[in-house]
């Protein structure tokens, strides 16, 4: 089965939070509490999209974005993991990026984990680059690299 065929991606709403948040904690190393997701999604909904198996109408992924300094941000990113590897996470990205495009964004900049190697190559996959690193950046000590890509 093509599983892509199954999957729409659209604009989260309020009744997805609570999906939301089960994904991004299941799947992100993350310190972030529901109240601070709830809180991103109250101020950066428009940001938010939802990937939806239509077959059993669970949620299997989602991408947070956000506007920050003045540039788009991508605040967390996951696909539930028997869903990966199939385009969902790409389809997240490319949509989002449309919108970031409309709204008259030049850049998007997110962080990654340095030893999150599936992320990183997913992010490089879609035209990120490395720009600098933020020593001790994550709650755990752990450096993070900060991607960037020209809209
Ligand atoms: C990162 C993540 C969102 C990617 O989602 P996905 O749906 O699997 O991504 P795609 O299928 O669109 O992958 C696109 C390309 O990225 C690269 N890629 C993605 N995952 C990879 C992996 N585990 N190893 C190597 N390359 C990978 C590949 O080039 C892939 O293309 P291919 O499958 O044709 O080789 C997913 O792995 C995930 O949820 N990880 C856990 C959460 C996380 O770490 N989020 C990011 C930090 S906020």
């Amino acid at each position: 089965m093509c599983i892509m065929a199954s999957i729409e991606v659209r604009q989260a709403e309020e009744g997805d939070l609570r999906a939301i948040i089960k994904l991004w904690q299941r799947n992100i190393k993350t310190i972030n509490t529901a109240t601070d997701i709830a809180k991103l999604y109250r101020y950066f909904g428009r940001y938010f999209l939802i990937a939806v198996d239509r077959e059993c109408g669970a949620a299997v992924g989602f991408v947070a974005g956000a506007a920050k300094d003045g540039h788009a941000h991508i605040s967390g990113i996951a696909v539930e993991r028997r869903y990966r590897r199939q385009g969902v996470g790409s389809s997240l990205m490319k949509n989002l990026h449309d919108i970031f495009q409309k709204d008259g964004f030049k850049r998007i900049t997110l962080e990654v984990r340095k030893s999150n190697r599936a992320a990183i190559l997913f992010y490089e996959s879609l035209g990120f680059k490395p720009c600098s690193v933020i020593w001790g950046y994550y709650a755990d000590g752990e450096d993070a690299i900060v991607y960037e890509k020209e809209i």
